[in-house]
């Protein structure tokens, strides 16, 4: 940040005094004064700003004056707050809201000159605030895998086999649509464990589940065109499907998925539907079987596409796995994407699209425009970890260990917060939905008391679109080991009764 937290926090009170007159409350103040900070450029993008608790002690306020301030800011887009690390003047912020005056409907920069002007699209993805994953492996961030537990030295022997081999090869410019011996074993994988049926034509190797997103909403969508999500839902393919100018039509979940009846009452003509069938993001139920039918029966009627992301299906603890909707679908209305980041690292940035063959020229065309291709190299580790079985027995033995963890977690959670916080389905996934019972207090407030004692505890109501948002927490624990789970149980436990008092 420009200026250190003191620093700021005089500049705060001398705007804060400035400010007293149309605005009685103190928070409303507060609020006035960092917005003011942000639009005079003497908070940037990308600023972190003190931590409520440091804010209000410095400006002699309640926290829970800070907290308010803060909490408006982040909701009109002038602030990101990420759970565990803090709140950061966002990209977007360096705009005041559009107005009759902006030229074309574009929003202009506060004192910016015309030059530095977004497009209308630039400017809708700078206000979304793009994707923002956890950089560290703390309690509870979610969808983080066990990373100790990967067998790096088998990956490591791989890649340096391949790296003596031909180095000069691995330097080049690679296949756009992916190394065929990788889509070979992903289409094998599929047709094996997923029941897809494809062929390795069909599937595309891309960089990460947000880029497949991105490029079917860039392939698919016109601006305008209706997108049906799940709601609460993914944000990553809320962020993708609006950038591209398309309608999101939040459709709500209930035991079942997605309700497809609730979805074809709000916008029957929709021209793609986003679902996570297996298991739904965030809630974690499995979409019913008349659902998936209805699903297909719409997309067939309509010409419309079925997203299926399959982002943590080889998880599953208590039954089998369940097949995927593209081996239903026998009228190639589905396009199915699948990611490395859950089932190995997220690091490894390798996911991939299966798309019906007469699609595959454009989408191999749209995707060289994004950015050519996936590392050869890394593609040719993976292709071998999978042929060679490491990748099946890694599922296995992670399958095991995480179940464990699940186990230990609702053990956990019921000995400290039984009664205060709800686990919702925890049949599969890194992660599982918990929810607060008791409504006194928000999901949000209480995430900013568990990040001040080191806890990342994601808000449920953030994922919602719609107006009905439950509050609780989406709780990662496939990445903690056992001690840390009880630990950070009762650090959990300790910080929200301590806030209490
Ligand atoms: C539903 C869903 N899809 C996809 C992803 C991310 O996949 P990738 O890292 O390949 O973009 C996530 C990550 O949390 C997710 O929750």
């Amino acid at each position: 940040m420009p200026a250190s937290g003191r620093k700021l926090s005089g500049v705060l009170l001398t705007l804060l005094e400035q400010n007293h007159d149309r605005q009685p409350s103190l928070s409303g103040r507060l609020y006035r004064a960092i917005r003011s900070a942000i639009m005079d450029g003497t908070l940037q993008a990308g600023d972190r700003l003190p931590s409520t608790r440091a804010l209000a002690s410095d400006l002699s306020l309640s926290r829970s004056t800070a907290e308010a301030a803060y909490a408006q800011l982040e909701e009109e887009g002038y602030l990101q707050r990420r759970t565990g690390s803090g709140s950061f003047v966002s990209s977007a912020s360096a705009r005041p809201v559009s107005g009759p005056g902006s030229p074309r409907g574009k929003a202009a920069l506060p004192q910016a000159a015309p030059q530095m002007l977004l497009s209308g699209r630039g400017q809708r993805i700078a206000d979304m605030g793009g994707c923002v994953d956890a950089l560290e492996v703390r309690a509870f961030s979610a969808g983080m895998p066990a990373l100790d537990s990967f067998p790096a030295a088998t990956w490591q022997r791989l890649l340096a086999r391949h790296a003596r081999h031909a180095p000069q090869r691995w330097m080049m410019y690679g296949d756009r649509q992916g190394l065929p011996q990788l889509r070979e074993a992903i289409a094998q994988y599929l047709s094996l464990s997923r029941g897809v049926d494809c062929d390795a034509q069909q599937v595309l190797v891309l960089t990460s589940s947000q880029q497949a997103l991105t490029l079917v909403a860039m392939m698919m969508l016109d601006d305008g065109d209706q997108v049906w999500l799940e709601d609460p839902g993914y944000r990553g393919a809320q962020t993708a499907f609006s950038g591209a100018g398309a309608t999101a039509v939040p459709v709500p979940v209930d035991g079942e998925g997605m309700r497809v009846d609730e979805a074809l009452r709000l916008a029957p003509q929709a021209r793609l539907a986003y679902v996570t069938p297996s298991h739904q993001y965030p809630l974690g139920m499995a979409l019913s079987l008349p659902r998936r039918l209805q699903l297909i029966e719409w997309a067939r009627r309509e010409q419309a596409w079925i997203v299926e992301d399959d982002y943590d299906s080889e998880f599953h603890y208590d039954s089998r796995p369940i097949a995927a909707i593209h081996g239903l679908d026998h009228h190639q209305r589905v396009l199915y994407v699948g990611t490395f980041s859950k089932v190995l690292f997220p690091g490894i940035r390798i996911a991939y699209l299966v798309v019906p063959k007469p699609l595959v020229p454009a989408f191999v065309a749209g995707r060289s425009q994004i950015d050519g291709h996936t590392s050869p190299l890394t593609q040719a580790v993976l292709a071998d970890f999978m042929q060679d079985g490491h990748f099946m027995a890694h599922v296995r033995r992670m399958r095991e260990l995480y179940r464990a963890r699940r186990d230990i977690f609702l053990d956990e959670l019921e000995r400290h917060l039984g009664g205060r916080l709800l686990p919702g389905s925890a049949a599969g996934g890194l992660q599982m939905s918990c929810l607060l019972p008791d409504q006194r207090n928000t999901d949000r407030n209480l995430s900013g008391i568990a990040a001040d004692a080191g806890i990342d505890l994601p808000p449920l109501s953030r994922l919602y679109l719609g107006p009905h948002a439950r509050q609780g927490f989406v709780m990662g624990f496939s990445a903690l080991a056992p001690a840390e789970i009880r630990g950070a149980m009762k650090r959990l436990a300790a910080a929200w009764r301590a806030s209490k008092r």
